[in-house]
């Protein structure tokens, strides 16, 4: 095909979300779930070979069902050695979602574009980790960047400086101080307590309290998806579960709040380390710029929970949150990736070559 368009395309992918935003106007988000139908009638069932996001976990009683992250990044990378089959094999899952995605924002056409991507990857994501995110470009994008996530968010909302963003993911909560240059090692941190750890702690505690209710940690967590909440309120919250096969409301008022404060003391000592190792002359306009990002920054009270933290042990801090939490990230790295020059990239036409992760 003759001049190519190019098409400039942030990535997201996430433990529990997967969204892309692209220059053409086009965005989309996926559940990070791919689904590969069982058996012959499965396949005759379904009518398809592979199935994305929300449509594989509701027919994962047919498919087997893959969530190629974990921990904010492709599982397996960082012990490639101990389960190579288990890479290959989340390679191949995280390819088709990759590809899935490119579809959604080029309506099925990606030979019609040269695709240019920064995807983000969690903040201390390791040189393994992005190099995953390199393999899975291969044959799908024609030049990539991999940045940090929490960076994308900064740079999408132009907090290039004494900022701090929270994104609060599936996986990890990570943590990243902006000042006024890409940020180091020090200026960031990772936390393995997030949406995923209170899904685990709601279905624990509920156990405990009705041990014969029946329910999945899916039903769980779409509730929370719901209803989560922090703060103390007057209101009761009622789970309708089956016990004994007979729908029941369930009081869950505070296992949900107990569970979503399992995330905050780790958050705190994170906010408390990156604002006292900060230059003591900016430390007070950081305290004002604290940004909440990522699905769990919609549980409610938690911007109010931190900011009493802060009052207590910081003096003050303003606590806010990003507007539009899911695709914070994929428009920010897509508006890194029209920001960078074109000598940053040297992407080939057949789609095989790679850059290095730097940034
Ligand atoms: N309204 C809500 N209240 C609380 N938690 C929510 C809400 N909506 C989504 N979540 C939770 O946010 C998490 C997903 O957030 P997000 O999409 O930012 O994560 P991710 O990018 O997929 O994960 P990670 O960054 O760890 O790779 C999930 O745990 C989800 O259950
Ligand atoms: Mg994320």
């Amino acid at each position: 095909m003759k001049n190519p368009r190019i098409l400039k395309v942030g990535i997201d992918f996430g433990n529990s979300m997967s969204v892309i935003a692209a220059d053409n106007g086009m965005t989309a988000c996926v559940p990070s779930y791919v689904g590969f139908p069982k058996d012959m009638i499965a396949r005759k069932l379904l009518g398809k070979e592979i199935l994305y996001g929300s449509e594989a976990v509701k027919h994962r009683l047919s498919c087997n069902v893959f969530r190629p992250l974990e921990l904010g990044v492709l599982k397996h990378s960082d012990h490639i050695d101990e389960n190579p089959a288990g890479y290959k094999q989340t390679i191949e899952v995280a390819k088709r979602l990759l590809e899935h995605l490119i579809d959604l924002v080029t309506n099925g056409r990606p030979e019609d574009y040269i695709i240019r991507a920064v995807i983000g990857a969690p903040a201390l994501a390791s040189e393994n980790n992005k190099q995953g995110l390199l393999d899975i470009s291969e044959g799908i994008l024609d030049g990539v960047q991999v940045a940090s996530e929490p960076f994308t968010v900064a740079y999408g909302m132009g907090l290039l400086n004494n900022a701090l963003i929270i994104d609060i993911g599936a996986g990890t909560v990570d943590l990243c101080r902006m000042q006024g240059m890409f940020p180091s090692k020090d200026d960031q941190l990772t936390t393995y307590k997030a949406g995923d750890f209170i899904d685990n702690i709601f279905f624990d505690l509920i156990e405990a309290k009705y041990p014969d209710a029946n329910y999945t940690l899916n039903m769980l967590k779409q509730f929370k998806e719901e209803h989560a909440i922090i703060s103390n309120s007057s209101e009761k919250l009622y789970l309708n579960l089956p016990i004994n096969g007979k729908p029941t409301a369930l009081d869950v008022t505070e296992e949900m709040r107990q569970a979503c404060r399992g995330i905050v003391p780790d958050i705190t000592e994170g906010i408390k380390y990156l604002v006292s190792t900060y230059d003591p002359e900016f430390q007070a306009e950081l305290k004002e710029n604290i940004i909440l990002a990522g699905g769990g920054s919609q549980i409610i009270g938690l911007s109010e929970e931190l900011e009493k933290y802060m009052l207590a042990t910081l003096g003050y801090g303003s606590v806010k949150k990003h507007p539009d939490p899911v695709y914070a990230g994929a428009n920010g790295a897509l508006m890194f990736c029209k920001d960078l020059p074109d000598d940053e990239w040297t992407e080939t036409k057949n789609r095989t070559k790679q850059q290095s992760a730097k940034k």
